[in-house]
């Protein structure tokens, strides 16, 4: 539905003619290439396909061709998955979060060279507009010639990988945006913190809002994603941990016990100081936001949003990560107003801005993005591994992809499963 009422407003407002690069460019077909190579292409709604498909060609001056070395699949591939993301066209490459071994450069690249190993942000940026001065990667102006996205949001975002029909592995994506989230909202010494959804992303603020001094961390998600944090969180910090159950939980206006009460209940009456959104607005608890999702009354359901405003105490942050992309209903307005919280939209994270400072934090052992990665899987199972991945089977929670490029496993890393 989202994706039907994007189209609709990219008819009628047009696309737009200053981005400066070709990133619709999903598909290679039309470039004359005749040597293939695999990967995971979007079918349609809740259908992935592994297939052979035509190499990319350099088609500007800055355009890099990399031999991928390793991927992950990522709660944003869901939402591609489930078709709420706008603009996704039938045979559209997936993968947003990789890394690799540059094969060719474009005419205009200088400073990345052929043969050496990079790291990809998930989102295409052009480094010299107002927002990519500042490495605000993610808002680049020039990157995303939808104007959708522009008309409804009332301002640009940058091109992504494998999103919106633009076409150290964990910079790309996971450890800046968590990163982002714990900075951008802001965790002080001290704080008692909610993590809504406790997949990679979730699990990850935990580790960066402990680094701030996180006093107390509850996340907020069902089985098997907390006892996966649980058992992954470092043990000198599992007395500040607490586990909230949704599933177990009723929700809305109520004299049973809900998320909100036990929230309150764990924080000394008051509620959190900070509520990380980490979930996604898809996902609807009750059969009204579900209605209206299904019925294109609204894009998002408001549930987890007003569970972390009334939740958090008077005057606490709520910020948010996970992926919301259009309009929601029966938002509590008033509960934000009157008990002054303030609302954080945490933006699709700039990568650009925190990945040397991850980076050094990694190579200094200050950082350790292995405890998130449960398992490594082939390219080749990408497909059955997406479901698996969506229905949190075997207790995923990060997954490595390989590819035949791939160097032998690093120590620490998961071994390999075959599921064919
Ligand atoms: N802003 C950004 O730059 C950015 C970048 C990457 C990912 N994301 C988004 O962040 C979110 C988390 O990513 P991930 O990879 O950890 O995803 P994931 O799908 O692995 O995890 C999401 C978790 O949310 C939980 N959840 C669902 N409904 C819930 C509810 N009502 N209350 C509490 N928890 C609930 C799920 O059980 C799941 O464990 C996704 O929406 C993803 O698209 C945002
Ligand atoms: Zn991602
Ligand atoms: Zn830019």
């Amino acid at each position: 539905m989202a994706s039907q009422a994007a189209y609709v407003a990219e008819k009628a407002v047009g696309h737009g003619d200053n981005a400066v690069t070709q990133q619709d460019v999903s598909n290679y077909e039309q470039t004359g290439a005749d040597q293939t190579m695999k990967a995971l292409v979007w079918m349609g709604k809740n259908k992935v396909e592994m297939a052979d498909v035509p190499r990319p060609q350099i088609l500007e001056d800055g355009d890099v061709i990399l031999k991928v070395t390793g991927s992950t699949v990522c709660g944003s591939d869901l939402h591609l998955l489930h078709g709420t993301v706008i603009e996704l066209a039938k045979g559209d490459v997936l993968g947003h979060e990789f890394c690799g071994v540059v094969d060719r450069v474009g005419p205009g690249v200088r400073r990345v060279q052929p043969g050496r190993r990079y790291v990809a942000s998930f989102q295409i940026a052009c480094g010299d507009c107002f927002f990519c001065k500042q490495k605000l990667s993610s808002q680049c102006e020039k990157t995303n010639s939808n104007s959708a996205a522009k008309a409804m949001y009332g301002g640009r975002t940058a091109g992504m990988f494998g999103y919106s029909h633009f076409t150290a592995l964990y910079l790309s994506d996971v450890l800046s945006t968590s990163y982002n989230c714990v900075k951008d909202t802001a965790v002080y010494p001290k704080d008692q913190v909610a993590i809504f959804g406790a997949g990679p992303i979730g699990q990850m603020c935990g580790v960066f809002a402990l680094a701030e001094g996180a006093s107390k961390l509850i996340f907020v998600d069902t089985e098997p994603r907390l006892s996966y944090v649980a058992a992954h969180l470092p043990a000198e910090h599992r007395d500040k941990l607490e586990l909230v159950d949704y599933k177990k939980l009723s929700h809305g206006v109520t004299a049973r016990e809900t998320v909100v009460s036990r929230l309150k209940e764990l924080c000394g009456g008051r509620g959190p100081d900070v509520a990380l959104e980490c979930a996604a607005g898809e996902y609807a608890k009750g059969w009204l936001h579900w209605l209206e999702m299904a019925t294109g009354v609204e894009t998002d359901t408001s549930e987890i949003l007003n569970e972390m405003i009334e939740g958090v105490r008077n005057y606490g942050r709520c910020g948010v990560t996970g992926v919301y992309v259009g309009y929601t209903n029966h938002f509590n307005v008033g509960s934000l107003m009157q008990r002054g919280i303030r609302l954080i939209g945490n933006g699709q994270a700039p990568v650009h801005k925190y990945w040397d400072e991850l980076l050094r934090m990694i190579q200094e052992g200050k950082l350790d993005p292995l405890p998130m990665v449960s398992h490594r899987v082939r390219l080749e199972d990408l497909d059955k591994v997406y479901y698996k991945f969506e229905a949190r089977e075997e207790g995923m929670q990060k997954v490595y992809v390989e590819t035949k490029f791939s160097a032998p496993a690093a120590p620490g890393c998961p071994a390999l499963t075959t599921y064919s």
